[in-house]
């Protein structure tokens, strides 16, 4: 079956599954932190090279202030807890995100995670965290005006491929799919630059009740996708479309 080379997740709904069972929005997130790590073993396992898990958002600093410290406190203790389970699973740890913002215990158990996992060659596990797509953006906007600044490029010289480059998800490939468990069709603010042609599969299962079959529906309906990046159906038949390393397609656009 073909796989996505990098397959991300907008684990939402642990609030509605807590809620829809009498319990307070907290017990969800605790029963999503476990269904995160089945999941990200269960995706290393299948071969999946690259999984992003969106975490949370730079919005999520709305919510109520016992929320947010509960979400950080069990970041902090899951990380701590799985390092171990991340090496033997050969799984390397990064983040995106602004973490300089998030409590300094959970930075440094964030950070120490990273450095732990660095050697790991086998998935690449992403967590994006205080994360914003528009942030993202800025960000690397910044990044090119100083460039064009420093006289380094000009600014008729900003394409696709370098605005890429100055991502600080750039490490990886676009993601070629993206699940949101819980029913909205909505980014909320993930991969906005990335997300240009992945495909976007939408479920109603609340993420704790995200088991492996739910994957692996999500998967299957992937593999029977057709990707045409803007081509036509018999055009992508007779030659599928090459990507570059961000997963775009290489054609030139015929302008
Ligand atoms: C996802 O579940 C977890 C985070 C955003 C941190 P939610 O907490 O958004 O759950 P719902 O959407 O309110 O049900
Ligand atoms: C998106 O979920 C963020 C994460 C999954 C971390 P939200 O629950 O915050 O999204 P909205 O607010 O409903 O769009
Ligand atoms: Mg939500």
């Amino acid at each position: 079956m073909k796989l996505p080379k990098h397959l991300a997740i907008i684990m939402d709904g642990n609030g509605r599954w807590a809620n829809a069972r009498g319990h307070n929005r907290l017990f969800g997130h605790v029963r999503g932190a476990k269904r995160a790590k089945f999941i990200i073993e269960e995706s290393a396992r299948i071969g999946i090279e690259n999984l992003t898990l969106f975490t949370f958002s730079t919005e999520n600093w709305r919510r109520p202030s016992q929320e947010v410290n509960f979400l950080m406190a069990l970041l902090k203790k899951q990380l701590k807890k799985e390092v171990r389970n991340l090496v033997d699973n050969d799984i390397r740890f990064r983040c995106i995100g602004d973490i300089s913002r998030l409590p300094t215990g959970v930075r440094n158990q964030v950070e120490e995670t990273i450095s732990e996992t660095a050697h790991c060659k086998g998935m690449n596990l992403t967590f994006a965290l205080n994360y914003g797509g528009q942030q993202e953006i800025i960000q690397a906007t910044k990044s090119l005006i100083q460039k064009a600044i420093d006289g380094e490029i000009t600014p008729d010289q900003v394409n696709e491929k370098m605005m890429s480059n100055e991502l600080e998800s750039s490490f990886s490939p676009f993601p070629d799919l993206i699940v949101r468990t819980s029913g909205e069709s909505r980014l909320s603010n993930f991969f906005l630059w990335q997300a240009a042609y992945s495909e976007f599969y939408v479920t109603n299962i609340h993420w704790p009740d995200f088991q492996r079959a739910e994957l692996q529906k999500a998967l299957e309906w992937f593999a029977q996708t057709e990707r045409r990046f803007g081509m036509t159906s018999r055009q992508v038949k007779m030659r599928p479309p090459s990507t570059t390393e961000h997963g775009t397609p290489q054609e030139p656009l015929g302008l």
